[in-house]
């Protein structure tokens, strides 16, 4: 088997989650190549040694620019903060390395689209971290919406609640906290949760085409790690919006970091003319299925536990009835994409998708901040258009 080796940049939550896909997808997939855990990026060079002998990194960078010039590196994989992904995948785009991207793509559309000119120009393999498509529960939502069993769709509801910056204590900027510093982010909850649940609906359920959202900053004031200074607070806390999608459906998307209780609470349900979909984070492995079509007198919910052969991915697994959690979702996504680059393409979603997503957080900020209804602009009119923010 060819041997890819791969140069992971950060080695925090995500460093570890794609540490662990790269070392398990050739054990249970079969894919063309061998990944090899060749290089880790972060600035700390003792706890990125630690972390490369805990997970069998064969040696260490302190600039990212060292990885990407590395002729011993096949592929870059960018799990470092937001502000940070840009400039690593353009310069490895250029450098010919495959790339691999944490999401959000950018921290707005016009950094997504420079990102995504660089992938395309370069003609490299290219794939962005939306790991929840690769839920079986979810990739099995498509199918099952692919089918047409749904019918026309009237409805798209989908949020994502967390709780962990109530308090008014909390810092912002710097290592683990930022999320709250918008130069780094981006965005609040915008790009970081909602980001996942519009890629998932376009996925699903097609284009949106128009947006009208509402942001609040519940704190507007927090210490910043690195100065040491109260700052303002740049970060939408929560986030909800309106959406109309080319299909002629209605939806309706939140997202907040103040939902007292809850973790992770990622929900999306679907309704269509005949079928409706309803699927939870929290209880990962099962999806709500409802079909008109049944019998009357026997006619409710369907609680369907993907544990199957031959449900998707699950064959590579263990068997019927046993589950899977949120890890996989990361060695499903590899073993993807690794399948996907031994033929030089790439996986989706692929760099102009996720664009696309960039494009919608972007419609939603501008519409909370204006108060107004905002058409959603298109990543393919942008491809054929040359992209309308290039410098
Ligand atoms: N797909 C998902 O579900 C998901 C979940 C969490 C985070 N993310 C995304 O992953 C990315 C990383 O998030 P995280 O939660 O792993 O963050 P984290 O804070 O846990 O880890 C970030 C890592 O990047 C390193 N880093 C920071 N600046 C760097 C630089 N200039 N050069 C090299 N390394 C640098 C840090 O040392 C750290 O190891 C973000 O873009 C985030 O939005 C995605």
């Amino acid at each position: 088997m060819q041997k890819l080796n791969i140069g992971m940049v950060g080695y925090g939550f995500m460093g570890r989650t794609h540490s662990n896909a790269f070392s398990q997808v050739s054990h249970f997939f079969d894919i063309p190549y061998q990944p090899v855990l060749k290089a880790v990026c972060a600035r700390n060079t003792a706890r990125a040694e630690s972390f490369a002998a805990k997970w069998g990194y064969g040696s260490v960078e302190t600039d990212w620019r060292r990885l990407v010039e590395s002729p011993h590196i096949d592929l870059i994989d960018i799990a470092s903060p937001n502000d940070t992904h840009a400039e690593i995948a353009i310069a490895a785009a250029r450098a010919g390395k495959m790339v691999m991207c944490e999401k959000p793509l950018g921290r707005n559309g016009a950094e997504a689209e420079r990102m995504t000119q660089a992938v395309e120009e370069a003609g490299v393999p290219n794939m962005v971290w939306y790991n929840y498509r690769r839920v079986p529960a979810v990739t099995m939502a498509r199918e099952i919406i692919g089918q047409g069993r749904l019918g026309k769709i009237f409805h798209y509801r989908a949020k994502f609640l967390q709780d962990w910056t109530i308090s008014s204590d909390l810092p912002q900027g710097g290592e683990g906290l930022w999320r709250l510093d918008v130069n780094v982010a981006g965005s609040g909850v915008t790009g970081d949760l909602l980001a996942h649940c519009i890629d998932t609906a376009l996925w699903l359920n097609g284009g949106i085409e128009e947006v009208s959202a509402m942001t609040e900053t519940f704190i507007k004031q927090r210490k910043h790690n690195l100065t040491g200074q109260v700052e303002p607070v740049g970060i939408d806390d929560a986030s909800a919006f309106l959406a109309r999608f080319q299909n002629g459906s209605l939806a309706t998307f939140e997202a907040t970091r103040y939902a007292r209780g809850h973790k992770a609470l990622y929900t999306l349900e679907i309704n269509g003319e005949h079928a409706s979909l309803a699927w939870d984070l929290h209880d990962l492995h099962r999806l709500q299925y409802f079909d008109h079509g049944d019998e009357g007198r026997l006619r409710g919910w369907r609680s369907i536990h993907i544990t199957d052969g031959d449900h998707p991915y699950m064959k590579h697994w263990w068997v019927p009835g046993l589950q899977i959690g949120y890890e996989h979702t990361f060695i499903h996504q590899a073993a993807d994409f690794l399948s996907a680059a031994a033929k030089g393409e790439s996986a989706s979603p692929t760099f102009r998708e996720a664009l696309q997503t960039d494009y919608v957080t972007d419609a939603v900020l501008e519409s909370a901040a204006h108060r107004k209804w905002v058409a959603v602009r298109s990543a393919e009119a942008a491809r054929a258009g040359g992209g309308a923010h290039e410098n």
